[in-house]
């Protein structure tokens, strides 16, 4: 009563002003729960046409899942039938490096026999077919020891036998084996002494073994009159040795390819007949088993070598 008591009382403008904006906020409601009304639609719709598509694209993807999964399959298939392989021609290998050993031995003690037996002499026929044979040997005597090491660090069974000893007295024993070699050629080889002993913890024979490859190439590939320098050193617990020659040099990008097995210089035909290029692969095994590093520095063909090794002198160094 009281609200119709209130709209008596008012003025008509005032009272159609009130109309109007209650008409207008009435048109306005209906009008938002219309278009409300329409949006849910439409945003509902969309809605169904993504799920449509997500399922489509999860029924494509797990298609592509699946096919990946058999082709992961088929490649772990293959990887096993290529490890098995590599381990039947690394078996192989050490088994034809073994038995071929053994012949070679007793080739080498009959030829020595016979050597012994027939005249001696410079001119002699029979002597220089002898020594030739006794050479031919030891080449592929070396060939198959190479052999060997290679299939052992394939196979993961290339072991070190770590023990104390005296580095000085190691390179004294290389030293006066490579000196006959280079004499042989004309080359002069210097041996540079370091001051005192040094006991070093690793595997002795190991470590000539690169030595010898690393002293055996500066005079395998220097021409007659070449200089080779041997030295070696002690910096920050590293043991570090250099062998610089002034021979034919490595080009640069064939420095880091000569630690590759078989890898030769192509620039180097001549003394390719003389080995296989296995030796620095091996010794470059033989250092990373040593926790230690091994590289060469040439500026180029013509201007010589230098290759360096080092290997820690603390023990400890080996302990993972
Ligand atoms: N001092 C050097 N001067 C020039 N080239 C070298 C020298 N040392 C190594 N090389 C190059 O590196 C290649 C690989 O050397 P590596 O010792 O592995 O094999 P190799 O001496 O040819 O054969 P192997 O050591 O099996 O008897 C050599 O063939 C040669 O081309
Ligand atoms: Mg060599």
């Amino acid at each position: 009563m009281a609200i119709i008591e209130f709209f008596r009382q008012m003025s008509y403008p005032i009272y159609y002003a009130v109309l109007t904006t209650a008409l207008l906020l009435l048109t306005f409601w209906i009008a938002r729960r219309f278009a409300m009304r329409k949006m849910k639609r439409v945003v509902m719709k969309a809605e169904h046409s993504y799920q449509q598509q997500i399922a489509s694209l999860q029924m494509q993807l797990s298609g592509k899942v699946s096919m990946l999964e058999n082709m992961v399959e088929k490649l772990k298939l293959s990887n096993q039938e290529l490890n098995r392989l590599n381990e039947i021609r690394s078996k192989f290998m050490s088994i034809v490096a073994h038995d071929l050993r053994q012949p070679l031995t007793s080739i080498q003690g009959f030829t020595s026999v016979l050597m012994m037996d027939s005249p001696q002499g410079g001119g002699n026929n029979d002597q220089v077919a002898l020594n030739n044979i006794l050479k031919a040997t030891d080449n592929m005597n070396q060939l198959m020891a190479d052999l060997m090491d290679i299939s052992m660090i394939e196979s993961g069974k290339f072991k070190m036998d770590f023990k104390n000893f005296n580095f000085n007295q190691l390179l004294n024993d290389v030293y006066t084996l490579q000196q006959v070699n280079a004499q042989k050629k004309g080359i002069f080889l210097t041996k540079y002494e370091y001051p005192n002993d040094v006991i070093v913890f690793a595997d002795r024979f190991r470590i000539s073994q690169v030595l010898n490859n690393l002293l055996g190439n500066a005079i395998k590939f220097s021409p007659q009159g070449g200089r080779i320098e041997v030295r070696y050193f002690l910096q920050d617990g590293w043991l570090i040795c250099y062998v610089d020659d002034d021979g034919p040099g490595i080009a640069y990008n064939e420095q880091s390819k000569i630690f590759q097995k078989f890898h030769q210089s192509e620039n180097d035909r001549s003394s390719r007949k003389q080995g296989w290029g296995l030796g620095l692969s091996i010794a470059q095994e033989i250092v990373n088993a040593h926790n230690g590093e091994i590289g060469v520095e040439s500026a180029g063909l013509g201007q010589g070598s230098l290759f360096w090794f080092r290997i820690p002198v603390d023990p400890a160094a080996y302990k993972a």
